[in-house]
């Protein structure tokens, strides 16, 4: 199942990862996360079942995702400030789009970015990306800081998982066949990153409205 070129890991038919591709962009990222997260700081969401969600997050983009004990939805309006979320830096939107072409989806226009921010023992547990419209565009996750083992499940929550390991300035893309797989995080182990220290950021792009 595993095939791969010189900065391309097929995983599955639509997932691959992207060795390094955000690496270029990492100097206008991290200034932009500063700008973000000024205007729409990190918080630690509840989530539906009523547990605090070990990752912080905020987001940038015309909709952003949230959970609280009503549910999980895109809104555009930001809980915590009464705000119209922070809009996308167009050099998140430009990299969401070449590395979703890498991976055989042009025309990629996300509309929502997710932006985690994982600590040591911080940890995402198995879920589906399924609260968006409709599953056509693929979702790119962008990973920065410390390491992280990914993984990739299958159709059902049961089904096992591939370990996949990310590192600072990889991107994973997951889309068609793929688009609904189960993935995680697991947790965090302390091993501070050159750049940014004890922590992980992610972003996580998608078309959601
Ligand atoms: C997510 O599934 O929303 C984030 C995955 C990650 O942090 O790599
Ligand atoms: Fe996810």
């Amino acid at each position: 199942m595993l095939e791969a070129d010189s900065q391309r890991l097929r995983l599955s038919s639509g997932a691959f990862v992207l060795r390094g591709f955000a690496l270029p962009y990492v100097s206008q990222l991290l200034p932009a996360i500063s700008v973000i997260e000024g205007i729409s700081p990190f918080r630690h969401m509840v989530t539906p079942g009523g547990a605090t969600m070990s990752v912080a997050l905020t987001n940038c983009g015309t909709l952003g995702w949230t959970t609280d004990r009503r549910g999980y939805q895109y809104v555009s309006v930001d809980p915590a400030t009464g705000d119209r979320w922070p809009a996308m830096p167009p050099v998140f939107a430009q990299l969401a789009n070449e590395a979703a072409t890498m991976a055989g989806f042009d025309d990629f226009e996300p509309d929502a970015c997710l932006v985690n921010r994982y600590r040591p023992g911080a940890r995402l547990s198995l879920h589906q990306d399924k609260n968006e419209r409709d599953y056509e565009a693929p979702v790119v996750s962008v990973s920065l800081g410390m390491n992280a083992t990914f993984l990739f499940g299958g159709h059902e929550r049961s089904n096992p998982a591939a370990k996949v390991l990310l590192y600072h300035g990889d991107v994973m893309v997951w889309g068609g066949a793929d688009r609904l797989r189960y993935h995680g995080i697991r947790p965090l182990k302390d091993e501070p990153h050159m750049l940014l220290g004890s922590e992980r950021i992610n972003f996580t792009f998608r078309k959601a409205g």
